[in-house]
């Protein structure tokens, strides 16, 4: 067994005079004598005194940044500014070497697209280290808080033949050899000589298969990695990113609101509590960023103002419709300024228009409803045509400021009739999905649920702006290092 203590409870600590065992790795070495090393329990490093003239010189020389240390000696009040406690080392012990010459991470600020070059070192970053943690309390914070209300938690595969959205950007499952390819006879490649016997995707959605499991618990949620094969290169999109995805039955678009507005709440409030050191620490790191803009690009609240913003206000509920009628007369599409302007209903709206309505219009995050049929998914519950004629479906996407889209849902078509129809409309065969219709074939029942994108809820919680920043080692076009 081995015995240390956590630099997080040591810096916590009143019981000083004792013998303590801390590991970590070296930050910094300072004069021979002051090592801070980190050991990833807190942001915080703990200061080792060295007492160099009784020290060998070998050893002091493979104290550098980066090497990974083990140090016994006493717990002592800091007689230092900026410490409270430090360690009086009796022995120090090297545990790996780092080469300080090629050890990319210098005790100075990094770029965050250095960083990125160097994912698999980042973590050892005080911002990496906070925006981590909070990203790992915002996840239990999620468990948690489905748990509470009877949600059971789902695994849905990762491996499907279905495309859940319909929008056909998926990644090809295979163990087909490329270079020998069977082939059908009109010259097709032949997938029923592929692993599965039929070509498959990974998912990019768990929604089907979570209505599934909705109409027979009543309520469960998934969470787990999704994949989209498509190529963006923005802020906030991944190739692979994670998906919280509540489904509940016996529910319709009010509840479905309701829960998405909770939620958030919830976990807000759970990491604020629970990610204090952190997010005040990325709060400031926000701060000194802000420094360096002109003064019309600052934001009017800190990162912290805004999570709390969030959390005391009710969120604005509004359609489609309303939307497009502020859009219509706002200021940057009179004047032109946006790249898609709103002309007439029906058009789909793009993240300038999303963030114009949450970070302009109305300041606080909006629930957007009732979108028209034509630019959402099939499954979603068809509205009564309106009195000019349109179709509408019971979607929701709920936006946040500096984020734009943060959930996507929509109360379900439970009516195997109008499902079908549309099914057929959009060319989705039901043949291939018979496994899904037969939910509405036998006791199908309203139900409800949306998918809300954990990175993008990890960049606001965090005030992170890439959203290559909040995941360990993100995928997105030309890239899969790590
Ligand atoms: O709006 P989306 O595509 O909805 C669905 O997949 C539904 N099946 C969810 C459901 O109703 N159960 O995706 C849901 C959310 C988006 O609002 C966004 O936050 C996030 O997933 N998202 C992405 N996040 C990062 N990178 C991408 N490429 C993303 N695509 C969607
Ligand atoms: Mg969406």
């Amino acid at each position: 067994m081995i015995k240390r203590e956590k630099i997080k409870s040591l810096l916590e600590t009143t019981d000083f005079n004792r013998e303590v065992t801390v590991m970590g790795w070296v930050r910094t070495f300072r004069n021979n004598q002051f090592i801070a090393i980190n050991d990833g329990s807190c942001m915080g490093n703990i200061q080792i005194v060295v007492d160099f003239e009784n020290t060998a010189e070998e050893l002091l020389k493979r104290i550098t940044t980066g090497a990974a240390i083990a140090v016994t000696g006493q717990l002592v009040e800091s007689l230092g500014k900026g410490q409270r406690v430090d360690v009086k080392a009796v022995s120090i012990e090297i545990l790996g070497d780092s080469d300080a010459e090629k050890f990319p991470l210098q005790p100075k600020k990094h770029s965050l697209e250095f960083l990125r070059e160097i994912a698999h070192l980042r973590f050892r970053t005080n911002t990496f280290n906070a925006v981590f943690k909070v990203r790992h309390a915002l996840a239990f914070a999620i468990h948690q808080f489905y748990n509470e209300r009877g949600f059971v938690y789902m695994h849905t595969p990762v491996i499907t033949a279905s495309d859940a959205e319909g929008a056909g950007e998926m990644f090809k499952v295979t163990t087909l050899d490329f270079d020998q390819t069977p082939r059908t006879e009109d010259g097709k490649v032949d997938f029923s000589e592929d692993f599965f016997g039929r070509a498959t995707n990974l998912t990019v959605s768990g929604q089907l298969e979570g209505e599934l499991a909705a109409m027979a618990f009543g309520q469960i949620y998934t969470f787990g990695p999704t994949f989209r094969a498509e190529n963006s290169n923005t802020t906030r999109h991944l190739a692979e990113f994670w998906m919280v995805e509540p489904e509940f039955a016996f529910a319709d678009l009010e509840d479905n609101m309701q829960l998405a507005e909770d939620m958030m709440k919830y976990i807000i409030t759970y990491a604020l509590d629970n990610c204090k050191e952190e997010i005040e620490f990325l709060n400031n790191r926000l701060l000194e960023d802000e420094k360096t803009k002109p003064q019309q690009e600052r934001s009017e609240l800190s990162l912290i103002e805004k999570l709390n913003f969030c959390i005391n206000n009710e969120f604005v509920r509004l359609t489609y419709t309303e939307a497009i009628a502020i859009l219509r007369s706002s200021k940057p599409n009179q004047k032109k300024q946006f790249k898609y302007l709103i002309n007439e209903w029906g058009a789909d709206l793009q993240s300038e228009h999303e963030r114009f309505l949450v970070e302009k219009h109305f300041k606080k995050p909006v629930i957007l409803t009732d979108y028209p049929a034509d630019i959402k998914a099939f499954y979603m519950r068809q509205n009564e045509p309106d009195a000019e004629g349109r179709r509408t479906v019971a979607a929701m996407d709920v936006l946040f400021p500096g984020i734009g889209e943060m959930i996507g849902g929509a109360q379900r078509e439970e009516r195997m009739d109008k499902l079908t129809q549309r099914m057929d409309e959009m060319n989705i065969s039901q043949e291939e999905l018979w496994w899904y219709l037969d939910t509405r074939r036998f006791g199908s029942a309203k139900h409800a649920g949306f998918g809300l994108g954990f990175e993008r809820l990890v960049l606001f919680v965090t005030g992170m702006t890439n959203i290559r920043d909040v995941i360990a080692f993100p995928r997105f076009p030309k890239n899969a290092e790590f």
